[in-house]
């Protein structure tokens, strides 16, 4: 049975206030995501700023309720999960927040921060007892000792990273959702941050969730790599061989804003350096393909029916009428006259 299995998952967000309140419109954070996440796996969710990374992970530590789909840990609805349950849950399965300049409290210690919510936790062994953990885990992740009296504005931004994720492996979690820890890193930074991470992986069998619109990173450092676009998946297969197979025009473009040119079905092609334009709030339910208005092979189908994704090798999944090396059952279903 998978750690962690999503099914179908959708979260639309009510404006209360402001101008499209009174419009009576939401926002469609997450349109409709199912994925999984084995023991010792790192699964990847990539895509644009915008397209539901964050939402999708807040919902799996129940910060937010879906609006309708699953998520189930080890078999168990967590939507059904009692406090008590949910307290364990989140022990088990811990969010490592995107921004460490603004999730650590400037006044706390470091000691302070890594246990701060832990006190009613079934891993608290008084303060005495936390502090030699807490000081086994910053060396871990390649602090010290003596980093425990110390505030956060005496660490560089990657040191602030460490932090965090020695946050999140104090309570020995089974999976740990990285939200876009690396992004904000100097290159270099980031290979040390992505370095120490497999070696955390390693040594204590972990899973995660890795949340990145960096491509590239998610590709060194993930199994499997989902591809989101405005709330959906649009491709999902290994991460291995992703760049030299991606099927779906988003994730070729999204390739391609990293190296500047990108294989397409005749070769090397080249490809704009940067993605143009961008995600788009999504206000209402599209009817074609979420892609459809920036991709470069859309046809008129494109525009009116929805591509299902689709398995179109094993463990390769794409959202897509063009491509997917599919004959007979590719290509976009009869135009509407
Ligand atoms: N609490 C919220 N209330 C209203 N809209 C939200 C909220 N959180 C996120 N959104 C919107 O949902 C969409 C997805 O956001 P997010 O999940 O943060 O994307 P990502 O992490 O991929 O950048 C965006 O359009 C964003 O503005
Ligand atoms: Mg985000």
């Amino acid at each position: 049975m998978p750690l962690i299995t999503v099914q179908d998952l959708r979260k639309r967000f009510n404006l209360e206030a402001g101008f499209f309140a009174a419009l009576g419109q939401y926002v469609y954070a997450v349109n409709g995501i199912s994925f999984e996440i084995g023991d010792n796996e790192c699964y990847g969710l990539v895509g644009e700023s915008g397209c539901g990374k964050t939402t999708a992970a807040r919902l799996l530590v129940r910060m937010y309720d879906a609006s309708s789909g699953t998520i189930r840990y080890r078999g168990g609805d967590i939507a059904a999960f009692g406090k008590k349950q949910l307290g364990l849950y989140r022990e088990k399965v811990r969010y490592v927040f995107q921004d460490p300049a603004r999730s650590l409290n400037p006044r706390m210690s470091v000691f302070d921060i890594l246990v701060s919510g832990l006190r009613f936790s079934s891993m608290w062994r008084g303060r005495g007892g936390m502090r030699v953990k807490a000081a086994a885990i910053l060396e871990e992740v390649g602090l010290s000792q003596a980093d425990l009296e110390r505030r956060p504005a005496e660490f560089s931004g990657g040191q602030r990273q460490r932090i965090s994720i020695a946050r999140g492996l104090l309570v020995e979690p089974e999976l740990l959702i990285c939200d876009e820890i690396v992004s904000a890193l100097d290159v270099s930074i980031q290979g040390q941050i992505l370095n120490l991470l497999l070696d955390i992986r390693k040594r204590r069998n972990l899973s995660f969730l890795f949340i990145a619109h960096d491509l590239k990173a998610a590709s060194y450092f993930c199994d499997r790599i989902g591809v989101m676009y405005r709330g959906e998946l649009m491709e999902e297969a290994p991460a291995a061989d992703l760049y030299e197979t991606a099927g779906h025009p988003y994730t070729k473009l999204l390739f391609s804003s990293i190296a500047g040119r990108a294989k397409g079905d005749g070769g090397e092609v080249s490809r704009p350096a940067v993605l143009r334009g961008e995600v788009k709030t999504t206000l209402a339910e599209t009817a074609g393909c979420a892609f459809a208005e920036r991709c470069p092979l859309a046809s008129g189908p494109c525009f009116s029916e929805k591509p299902p994704l689709r398995e179109i090798a094993p463990g390769r999944k794409i959202r897509c009428w063009n491509s997917g090396g599919h004959p007979g059952a590719s290509g976009p279903p009869p135009a509407h006259t």
